[in-house]
């Protein structure tokens, strides 16, 4: 393990509130991902469904977890299924997880062999009357022929037990992952941390003629050194017009002298993730147009972000965000004031130059889950992030911090990557 050993008590907590959520007499089940192959017997890799490893901490293919709280026998009330590994596993991929050692983990007391899955079920289901079933419920382009391992669970499921109820876990598991424990603030302090020192590490490297992919092994040998288990997503190492495409990642340019470039990277440290971004001029200087475009989205991130508090509605924030946006655009000379103030309010000008949202929250997810019609809580954790966009010009800006929501306000999880303009040039020069 790269991290440390999250103490089992946040997994034991997170099953408690979990079953407490769930109606009487029904079991949940829970899988972890498949191990994703791309060509011949080349892999992608493996990433844990974030459901499960929320409930159990396991982060290991192959594994179910099922609740079964109103189980009349005591045994049946929490079953962890693992993968059993066999000497042939040993040779290629190393130990797998013992009984003990997923029980040490999870916190779960019962821990089985994978392929003893259906037996066990089959004598609780006989006196459940309905199942929880994890699901992604997320659809996008990308995903739409992917086949899961819990679309494969949920179709076992409902042909195997067509009589019993069907529930949703992500309904609960969405209220759940929204409001961080202490454990989980920790953690994501700890992936913040380590992208603010790769950042700092990236400034003292970045001149003219440098390439992106450059700057963004400079991140990733800073983070994985720090004991990241890997980048949170893809980094956007974006320098001039690239900036303007929002998902840039291809990081295979030159940095010209007189650019400047937008990196929006985030860390996963024990599989939470925090998600930043900073813009900073090639050459170690600002040019005056850069200044002000900059200086225009650092205002809104200021004001912008203090509307991170406690009862403030997500669309209400959003909206308000648009205003301060719309209004540096008009400083800039890029709206004109008449003109917005007879816009159509369905298609406001400020999108030309300012096309996404402005928060989400982070966690096991970099766009973690959670209902965004539920007002802001203390224990929840968003980012800010507004921008502007000049294709015209050569100039993407985005400033992006993350936040964690207190009685009080919030506080800056990311407040010593350096951000104000006289730091980023300081950094890059001294
Ligand atoms: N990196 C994706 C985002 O900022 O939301
Ligand atoms: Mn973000
Ligand atoms: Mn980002």
């Amino acid at each position: 393990m790269r991290y440390n050993q999250i103490s089992n008590t946040l997994f034991i907590t997170n099953r408690s509130n979990f079953c407490s959520k769930m109606i009487v007499n029904t079991i949940a089940i829970l899988t972890s991902n498949d191990v994703k192959h791309n060509n011949a017997d080349d892999v992608m890799g493996f990433s844990q469904n974030n459901d499960l490893f929320y409930l159990s901490g396991i982060d290991q293919e192959e594994s179910i977890l099922v609740l079964y709280p109103g189980a009349y026998k005591k045994e049946n009330r929490e079953i962890l299924f693992i993968k059993e590994t066999n000497a042939h596993i040993k040779i290629w991929d190393g130990e797998k997880l013992t009984k003990a050692q997923a029980s040490e983990i999870s916190g779960v007391k019962r821990v089985e062999w994978i392929q003893d899955f259906e037996m066990t079920l089959q004598y609780m289901a006989f006196e459940a009357d309905g199942f929880y079933l994890g699901h992604n419920e997320y659809l996008k382009r990308a995903t739409k022929d992917q086949q899961t391992r819990q679309d494969r669970m949920i179709s076992w499921c409902k042909e195997k037990y067509p009589l019993h109820q069907y529930l949703r876990a992500a309904k609960i598991t969405r209220e759940l992952r929204q409001i961080k424990s202490d454990e989980e603030i920790g953690l994501l302090k700890k992936a913040a941390n380590i992208s603010i020192e790769s950042f700092k590490r990236v400034l003292k490297v970045c001149k003219p003629n440098i390439k992106e992919y450059e700057l963004e092994a400079e991140l990733t040998y800073n983070l994985i050194k720090a004991g990241a288990k890997r980048h949170a997503f893809q980094p956007i190492v974006a320098s001039g017009k690239n900036a303007c495409a929002l998902h840039y990642n291809t990081n295979d340019d030159i940095c010209n002298d007189g650019d400047m470039i937008l990196m929006d990277f985030g860390v996963c440290y024990a599989n939470y993730n925090s998600d930043t971004t900073r813009c900073f001029p090639v050459n170690g200087k600002f040019s005056a147009r850069q200044k002000e475009v900059y200086s225009s989205v650092l205002r809104c991130l200021k004001e912008g972000s203090k509307l991170l508090k406690p009862g403030v509605i997500s669309s209400d924030y959003e909206q308000q965000m648009a205003n301060l946006v719309e209004t540096e655009l008009i400083k800039l000379g890029l709206l004109k004031a008449d003109e917005v103030s007879k816009q159509d309010p369905e298609k406001p000008l400020y999108k030309k130059y300012f096309m996404h949202g402005t928060a989400h929250h982070i966690g096991l997810d970099v766009h973690d889950v959670g209902l965004y019609s539920r007002p802001f809580e203390s224990g929840m954790i968003l980012t800010c992030e507004p921008g502007i966009y000049i294709p015209e010009e050569g100039i993407g800006c985005r400033l992006e911090n993350d936040y964690l929501i207190t009685e009080k306000g919030n506080i800056n999880l990311t407040e010593a990557m350096p951000i104000e303009i006289e730091d980023i040039e300081a950094s890059m020069n001294n």
